[in-house]
C-alpha cells in the first residue's frame, strides 16, 4: 500500500522539509480522494482538472504518480506559464506540479503546497 507524506518546508530552509501527516492510500486511488476518505481535505476547486487549484508540488516519488492525462497537461501547462511571468523561468526549475485532483497514486509521495517566493 503506497504511502503519501504531507511536508511543508522548514521555515529557514526551503530546500529541507517537517512531515505532517501521512497516509497510506489503496494503489491506484486518486490522490484527493484518497486523502479525503481519511480526513484530509486538501486545497481544491473543480475536482475536474481544469481549475489548478488543487496544484500540489511532488517532493519525493513523482515516478510513482499516474501519467499525466490531456486535461492535466493542459492545467499544468498553464499553471507554468503563470509561475514563469510571476516569478521568472527558474522558479519552475527542479519543480514538479501535479493535480491532486486527477493523479493517481501508485507508490509512495511526499507533497507539499507549491513553494512560492516570500512577500518581502
Ligand atoms: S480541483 Fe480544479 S483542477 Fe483539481
Amino acid at each position: 500500500m503506497p504511502t503519501v507524506s504531507l511536508v511543508v518546508p522548514k521555515p529557514d530552509a526551503d530546500d529541507q522539509f517537517d512531515l505532517v501527516t501521512t497516509h497510506k492510500v489503496e494503489d491506484g486511488n486518486v490522490l484527493f480522494e484518497a486523502l479525503e476518505e481519511q480526513g484530509t481535505i486538501l486545497p481544491h476547486g473543480c475536482l475536474a482538472g481544469s481549475c489548478g487549484s488543487c496544484r500540489i508540488e511532488i517532493i519525493a516519488g513523482p515516478e510513482n504518480l499516474s501519467p499525466l492525462s490531456a486535461i492535466e497537461t493542459d492545467t499544468i501547462e498553464y499553471l507554468e506559464k503563470s509561475y514563469r511571468e510571476r516569478f521568472g523561468e527558474e522558479f519552475l526549475k527542479g519543480k514538479t506540479l501535479r493535480l491532486s485532483c486527477r493523479t493517481r497514486v501508485k507508490g509512495d509521495v511526499s507533497i507539499c503546497k507549491v513553494r512560492e517566493p516570500k512577500k518581502a
